[in-house]
């Protein structure tokens, strides 16, 4: 097992590059592999495990694909197979994107129930309903879920859980609608950049799309998409991240890639906790000139503050002089890094959703263990801000939607080894 040894006391200093989108690649993927009728070249593909675990789906699925100097190649599938198989599905949840799809080009599907995870149950009951909204017959059996429908049919559908929209309901959906007969309207969509991006790319395919961004997508269907090319928007969360890492070691770090578009809430939270940003037209640079200040925050959909900033804003307001609380309404079981950080010396107090964060002087390296990537790369940010060593076990989680972290930070002045015990 991979553990990153992340030595304390380092000032991030630098240019530090951010990597195409995870949440935005993986959707794509499966349009290009699924819904396409020729080939699409995908630009800007970061190399994480996810995308590979999607490949090793997607080529289950008949289809071809290659990565190289962050390019994606993927041929679509051969129309024969439309199960997707439990040993993968478990490994990435996200592959319930190849439900809708499926359905939409094959008239069926088989999926494997996709596990939950650290940081929730992780139902799919608004992908369910909205296929059926559609048309398609969904029954759950044995660990799978079955949909068939001769043709999809467009409908008016409202598509809001209990927490709000749902990205990975409206991208499945919106998916499949691109084929359906007649036009879907969606209320209640989740208007993610990445789901925005999404949308651009079945366009791009010759889907017909409206209302990209806003809550309300309305898809007029189409007989046919064909193959295309695009270059996927550069990640808000890694971005977000690295943003965090230059605050919490008080650097001076220009993270290049992204715009404030992409994450207005983050911005303007960094800001009131007294971080400082310079925005240009490719980046920000962040600097750190005065104590951080205790916030509160909460966590909700876009335009709101993302759900997987959350872990990381923590591990910056556990320095903060004063008190911070975090209320994170979008998982419900986000906060296990908290328990990490106050092996290191953090004051944290959990109640339910809330998380009281009492700011403390420093904190000290130790050993702890990632729960999830976004909690996995808090605790990296943090090590590289405390007095000694941390070791951070689980590596696998970060590897899965951090491109080379080790790698980038040490670029800019970190000093992390990963060792393999
Ligand atoms: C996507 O997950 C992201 N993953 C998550 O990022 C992110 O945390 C989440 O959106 C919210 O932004 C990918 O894009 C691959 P949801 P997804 O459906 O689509 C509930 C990361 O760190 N819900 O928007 O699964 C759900 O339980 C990962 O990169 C239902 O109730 O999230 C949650 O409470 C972690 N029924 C809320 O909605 C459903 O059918 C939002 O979930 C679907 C979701």
């Amino acid at each position: 097992m991979e553990k990153l040894i992340v030595k304390g006391g380092t000032r991030l200093e630098g240019t530090i590059p951010i990597s195409g989108s995870k949440n935005a690649v993986l959707p794509i993927a499966v349009a290009a592999a699924i819904l396409g009728d020729g080939v699409s070249v995908l630009h800007n593909v970061p190399d994480l495990t996810d995308v590979n675990t999607l490949r090793a789906v997607l080529e289950g699925l008949g289809a071809t694909t290659k990565l190289k100097n962050s390019t994606l190649y993927i041929e679509p599938i051969n129309h024969l197979e439309y199960e997707a198989p439990y040993d993968l599905v478990r490994k990435m949840r996200a592959s319930i994107y190849v439900l809708g799809p499926l359905v939409a080009k094959l008239g069926k599907a088989k999926v494997s129930f996709p596990g939950g995870c650290a940081i929730g149950p992780r139902p799919i009951d608004l992908h369910i309903r909205g296929l059926e909204h559609l048309g398609a017959e969904v029954t759950v059996q044995r660990g799978y879920i079955y949909a068939q429908a001769e043709r999809l049919t467009g409908t008016e559908m409202y598509l809001m859980g209990q927490y709000g929209p749902s990205v990975g309901a409206t991208a499945n959906i919106m998916m499949a609608a691109t084929l359906a007969e007649g036009t879907t309207v969606i209320r209640g969509a989740a208007r993610e950049p990445h789901v925005s991006d999404l949308a651009h790319f079945l366009n791009a395919m010759g889907a017909d799309i409206e209302g990209i961004g806003t809550s309300v997508l309305t898809i007029h269907g189409v007989k046919h998409l064909h193959g295309t090319e695009h270059t996927v928007i550069s990640d808000d969360i890694e971005a977000g991240t690295f943003m965090v890492a230059g605050a919490i070691t008080k650097g001076d770090v220009y993270v290049q890639g992204i715009t404030e578009q992409q994450l207005p809430a983050v911005s303007e939270k960094l800001v009131e906790a007294g971080v400082e940003l310079d925005w240009d037209a490719n980046g920000v640079r962040v600097t750190t000139p005065r104590e951080i200040r205790g916030i509160d925050i909460t966590t909700a959909p876009f335009p709101g503050f993302p759900t997987d900033m959350q872990a990381q804003i923590m591990g910056l307001l556990c320095l903060a002089a004063g008190t911070s609380v975090i209320s994170e309404n979008v998982h419900t079981d986000r906060f296990i890094h908290a328990a990490e950080l106050n092996r290191m010396g953090a004051d944290i107090m959990l109640d339910g959703s809330k998380a009281v964060i009492n700011g403390v002087r420093n904190l000290s390296g130790a050993p702890v263990m990632a729960s999830d990537l976004r909690a996995g790369a808090v605790l990296v940010a943090a090590g590289m801000a405390a007095a000694g060593e941390t070791v951070v076990s689980r590596v696998y989680h970060i590897d899965r939607g951090y491109e080379s972290i080790e790698q980038k930070l040490n670029d800019i002045g970190a000093n992390i080894t990963r060792v393999n015990d």
